[in-house]
């Protein structure tokens, strides 16, 4: 592929950013991520035998109940009469029909005007444009050359050490960087891009959420410059995310603005990230929790799949999401009144004892069936090749380059936490 070198270009940049503000942005997301499982599952259990949905009459859940933050806080702080899934159907059915249920309760989540407030049309040309971009002509080409590189240099950095914190070391700095990777970003800049990601995800009243976004908004918009300039029959040639964007035509064979794409490049970072990182710790912890099915994934690479399946289902990074009704309507035939804030339980739809055995258990051996981790419907995950990639590569070396890997007794052992965000306590490792 051609090369973009510019050497008037000068490195993405962390001036005015102190070490100290990132491990602030951790804890700051760390106390997003809402709610303990041990006390709001058996909860979510108890009212889902009564019906599939529960109501937040004025705006309040019964006690105990968590919902999402980010998503819901102000809607229901203005008594927005409410309701929450609890099971796979009702989850599928608000989660699916766009034309009953509409994406309001998204407004405050991200920059700009998100894919996940858009709808009809303009949802279509987004989606265009995130299908362009995240297909990738060669998965082979994304893992080989652009992801292996990022996990094995960071599996590097611990790997003569004999120990490490998989959170800290490994499944945080991945998911940036790798995304960083596939929009062809250089690699020098990948660890400072992976700092300004996650500042972003502050919330916007921080100032330091704003000088990140100022920062990544105007570095997009060079690697766009510099790829505009190109001519077109080499432009059409490369296969990074961005150039594949700005090849992107939509139905009407036009092309999409620099703006346009600068804010989908944001919104991959809020999409992508935490997600992935808090799915990739969740399979690790329960990989190592439970011996004979660690034995039987890093014996049987085949089971690496399995064990991510098994682990979006029971654990994904992302539990909770939203949709506004538009009308008087009815969910499972029970009545929603238009206006009502639907929180979507992906947890629950996940667990429902009607579709699997056992639901609470971690078997990676059962039959596959449709989990919703990556959500129903035109809005699904369209990053969810890249994330599954991603966790595979992460696994794999992992098992290649620690052997004997296990929990460092010394150590809490890594507990999995929160319901809007799930993610594990930190997973401190030795190995061979
Ligand atoms: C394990 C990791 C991930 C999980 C569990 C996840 C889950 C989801 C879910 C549930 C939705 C639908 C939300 C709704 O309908 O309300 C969604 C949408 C989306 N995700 Fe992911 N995601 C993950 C990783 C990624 C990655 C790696 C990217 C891209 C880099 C990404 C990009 C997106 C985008 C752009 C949307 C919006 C799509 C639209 O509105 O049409 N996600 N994701």
């Amino acid at each position: 592929m051609s090369s973009l070198a510019d050497s008037a270009r000068k490195p993405l940049s962390l001036d005015g950013i102190s070490n100290d503000t990132v491990r602030k942005a951790y804890d700051a997301i760390e106390r997003m991520s809402g709610g303990d499982q041990a006390l709001a599952l058996p909860l979510y259990r108890k009212f889902r035998e009564q019906g599939p949905l529960v109501r937040g009459d004025g705006g309040y859940f019964p006690e105990g109940f968590v919902v999402p933050p980010q998503i819901a806080v102000e809607l229901l702080a203005r008594g927005t009469p409410s309701a929450m899934t609890l099971n796979h159907a009702s989850l599928r059915e608000a989660m699916s029909d766009s034309g009953r249920f509409g994406f309001d309760a998204y407004k405050n989540l991200g920059p700009g005007r998100t894919p996940l407030l858009t709808d009809g049309q303009e949802h279509r040309r987004v989606r265009i444009l995130l299908a362009k971009g995240l297909n990738p002509k060669s998965i082979r080409h994304w893992e080989d050359d652009l992801i292996n590189p990022v996990v094995l240099e960071l599996i590097g950095r611990f790997k003569s050490r004999g120990k490490a914190e998989l959170r800290a070391e490994l499944t945080e700095p991945l998911p940036a960087r790798a995304i960083g990777a596939v929009l062809g970003l250089p690699a020098s800049d990948l660890p400072q891009f992976n700092v300004l990601a996650l500042l972003q995800q502050l919330p916007h009243t921080e100032p330091d959420s704003h000088l990140a976004m100022s920062r990544l908004h105007a570095y997009f918009f060079e690697q766009i410059t510099v790829r505009r300039r190109l001519t077109p029959a080499i432009l059409s040639q490369r296969e990074d995310v961005i150039s594949l964007m700005l090849t992107a035509r939509d139905g009407n064979d036009d092309g999409f603005s620099d703006d346009e794409i600068n804010g989908i490049l944001h919104f991959l970072l809020f999409a992508g990230t935490e997600t992935t990182n808090r799915t990739l710790a969740n399979a690790i912890t329960y990989l190592l929790h439970d011996q004979s099915t660690f034995d039987a994934v890093r014996n049987d690479r085949s089971l690496v799949p399995k064990a991510i399946e098994e682990t979006l289902r029971l654990a994904p990074g992302g539990a909770l999401n939203a949709r506004v009704a538009r009308l008087d309507t009815e969910i499972c035939g029970v009545p929603i009144a238009k206006g009502t804030l639907i929180i979507l339980n992906i947890l629950m739809g996940n667990r429902d004892s009607d579709i699997w055995d056992r639901p609470d258990e971690f078997d990676i051996f059962r039959l596959p069936r449709q989990h919703v981790a990556f959500g129903v419907g035109g809005h699904m995950c369209p990053g969810m090749h890249l994330a599954r990639l991603e966790m595979k590569i992460a696994l794999n070396l992992l098992f290649d380059h620690c052997t004997n890997l296990r929990l460092d007794p010394d150590y809490p052992k890594p507990e999995l936490r929160g319901i809007g965000l799930i993610g594990s306590t930190p997973i401190h490792v030795l190995f061979d």
